[in-house]
């Protein structure tokens, strides 16, 4: 019995929140390994809507662990507030089902002003960030000066670690004319939260090792896609960590063989929010419609997303650098009355044809999508749980998206509801 990491396998909000929520029925735990509270996974349950950004979507379901491992950069005021909205709405969340691992690093308010300073300073382009502080909280990481949990309960080191930090973003502030931050004031606000969020602390790698070792079942969920990894995406126009399947390992205290069945997520079409290189955006009706359709507005920011046609390409790349073993294709009722589809298989790019996303920034903005055209379909595929439910022109758009990225479908989403689901293989059982 494998256990199952879901990634994003475009741009980000590929419906990873309703697959993993649905899936979750299946599992015992549910971890996130990487990102913040930049993601936003939205779960429809009989008609009520829930917007997770840093709790696992596993949260939902008694009786279910959440896990917020060490690679999830951790805005602990963020948090609380997301864990009162929840339970507002009737959700249990108490530190026996959420684990929040003790070396996670937080995000501070001075990361979300530093972000929010640098993107004005960029001006036109800015890499249209969430401002939620993501990218200055790794950079603190991986700088070795980062504040993380397990600091909070160790008032010897705090003071220095705070005073360390603030030297150097409160002379990036400097620079970019921002206010700068007291050392006091963020002293006296993580001593305030400290006492709220520990209890949620705990050894995430140990507590999962015995669950595995008990046979629990174990669903990661990625947030982001593979385009917005910081290796493998549009970079610059990137988030700030790794969001393949491979970073579930790292970002939760597991080996990789832990990992089990990589399942990619992708809409039948293609959403971006923020700026960068998008070759099959449509800027136009066509675009327009697939918005208004898909409802395609930013969970965290209400940004409008960008729309455009299913890059077969893109997600074939996502397939191979993140080790995809098999897609649920979300979405498909957007396509509804369309009487006819496009599909990207290959990139024209000075005169050669391409059939991999190039790596450089100018290659990635001057690539021209080469189409193949599909038939649409005017039936409504809206809330269909069988595959015998969909039309014979959606079967062949579906089928022929397999062939070229290389992967099976193995899950249809047909509506935000939980239930609109159609299971063609349990990734569980592999
Ligand atoms: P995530 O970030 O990957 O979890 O995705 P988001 O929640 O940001 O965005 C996906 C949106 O599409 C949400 O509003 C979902 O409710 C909605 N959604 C998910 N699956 C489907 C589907 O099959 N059909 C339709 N029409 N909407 C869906
Ligand atoms: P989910 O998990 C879509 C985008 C931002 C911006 C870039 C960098 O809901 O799919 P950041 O704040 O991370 O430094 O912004 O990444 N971005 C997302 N786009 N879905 C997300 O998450 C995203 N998280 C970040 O719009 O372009
Ligand atoms: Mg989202």
């Amino acid at each position: 019995m494998a256990n199952v990491a879901v990634v994003g396998a475009q741009w980000g909000d590929e419906g990873k929140g309703k697959i993993v929520d649905w899936l979750s029925s299946r599992a015992d735990v549910v971890v996130r390994f990487q990102g913040g509270h930049n993601a936003g996974h939205t779960l429809v349950i009989n008609g009520v809507e829930y917007k997770l950004s840093l709790l696992p979507s596993g949260v939902v379901r008694p009786g279910k662990l959440s896990v917020i491992g060490n690679g999830v950069v951790v805005d602990p005021w963020a948090l609380l507030k997301e864990i009162e909205a929840i339970r507002s709405k009737g959700v249990e969340v108490t530190p026996e089902t959420l684990v929040v691992a003790e070396n996670a690093t937080l995000i501070l308010p001075v990361h979300g002003a530093v972000d929010r300073a640098r993107e004005e300073a960029r001006g036109a382009s800015k890499i249209g960030t969430t401002g939620r502080g993501i990218g200055p909280a790794y950079e603190d990481k991986v700088a070795r000066r980062a504040i993380r949990l397990c600091d909070l309960a160790d008032p010897a080191v705090l003071d220095g670690k705070v005073e360390q930090m603030l030297f150097h973003h409160n002379a990036l502030l400097r620079g970019f004319g921002a206010p700068e931050i007291e050392a006091a004031d963020l002293l006296a606000q993580l001593r305030e939260i400290a006492p709220r969020i520990l209890p949620y602390a705990g050894v995430v790698w140990d507590r999962l090792d015995a669950l595995r070792r008990q046979g629990k079942r174990i669903l990661f969920e990625g947030a982001q896609g593979t385009m917005l990894d910081v290796d493998h995406g549009t970079y610059p126009f990137v988030t700030s960590s790794n969001t393949v399947a491979g970073n579930a390992a790292t970002g939760s205290g597991m080996g990789p063989g832990a990992v089990g069945h990589v399942l990619g997520i992708c809409k039948a079409y293609t959403t971006r929010v923020g700026s960068g290189p998008f070759p099959t955006e449509q800027v136009n009706d066509i675009g327009e419609l697939l918005g208004a359709r898909g409802k395609e507005f930013g969970v965290v920011t209400g940004r409008k997303r960008r729309c455009g046609w299913f890059d077969a390409v893109m997600v074939r790349q996502a397939v191979k650098v993140g080790g995809i073993n098999g897609i649920a294709l979300t979405k498909l009722d957007v396509l509804d009355g369309f009487a006819e589809l496009k599909v990207c298989t290959g990139y024209r790019h000075e005169g050669r044809v391409l059939n991999h996303y190039p790596a450089g920034q100018t290659a990635q903005a001057s690539v021209e999508p080469i189409y193949e055209t599909f038939e649409g379909w005017s039936e409504s595929t809206r809330g269909a749980r069988s595959w015998a439910d969909l039309p014979a022109t959606a079967v062949k758009y579906v089928r022929r998206i397999e062939e070229l990225i290389e992967a099976p479908v193995t899950l249809l989403s047909t509506s935000p509801e939980r239930d609109d689901t159609i299971l063609m293989h349990d990734p569980f059982e592999d």
